[in-house]
């Protein structure tokens, strides 16, 4: 099923869509761009939320307006969470998991690397048992050396590319030596808007293989909770 594991559609909670009409022109747009599963990923910053749990209330709040027009209605919730400081201590981090999935998209900080980051994120994966999924890992080649993006590609971690990098001269590169390893990717818009950063899966269907394009579907089968897990 073609899946958007990456976007800002829900409208209100965050840079995303600002209103419920925004957001149900950006996934009317996604539909015609061959989209059939969205997980929705409104930013979490733990350091701006009360609580994890009232997050959940906004993001629940969000989609509740949207759902019954959405052109597709297959949406999954799901965060993007923000690496910070003693995140994975954050109560009820665990719950902004992308639902009926052990999997969690995480985005690093856009400045140098430091130890404490990866710390973070193998926490998360130890204390929880969830697949780490890293939003747009080819926006750190500014902020990291090659070591250290070497190191974090070595990482067991989903690696999630945004479909622009595929136009970027300079993160093309990357995006290309990901899906053609055997390192486990997906794609996604991570749109915001129907206009400036508007859903962008034309780019996908032209520059990548469809195989590869299928290999990012199964990553939400690959990690979904079984029926007795659940
Ligand atoms: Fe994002």
């Amino acid at each position: 099923m073609r899946t958007e594991y990456h976007c800002h559609i829900l409208p209100g909670i965050d840079d995303g869509a600002s209103d419920a009409e925004t957001s149900l022109e950006m996934i009317e747009t996604l539909k015609e761009q061959g989209i059939e599963r969205i997980i929705a990923t409104p930013h979490f910053y733990a350091h701006r939320e009360a609580s994890v749990e009232s997050f959940l209330r906004k993001r629940q709040a969000a989609f509740d307006e949207i759902k019954d027009r959405a052109a597709i209605k297959n949406i999954v919730l799901g965060a993007e969470v923000a690496i910070e400081h003693g995140i994975s201590e954050v109560p009820g981090i665990e719950k902004l998991a992308v639902e009926g999935t052990k999997m969690i998209l995480l985005e690093l900080p856009y400045r140098a690397y430091e130890k404490w980051m990866a710390e973070e994120i193998y926490n998360i994966h130890a204390e929880y048992k969830l697949k780490i999924m890293l939003a747009h890992v080819h926006r750190y080649l500014r902020y990291y050396n090659k070591d250290e993006m070497e190191l974090i590609l070595s990482t067991k971690s989903v690696m999630q590319i945004n479909n622009e990098a595929f136009t970027s001269w300079s993160e093309k590169k990357l995006a290309k030596q990901i899906t053609a390893s055997d390192k486990r990717f997906t794609f996604g818009s991570d749109a915001h808007n129907n206009s400036s950063r508007k859903p962008n899966w034309d780019i996908i269907s032209k520059k990548v293989k469809p195989e590869a394009i299928e290999l990012s579907d199964g990553i939400f089968d690959r990690y979904a909770l079984t029926p007795e897990k659940v």
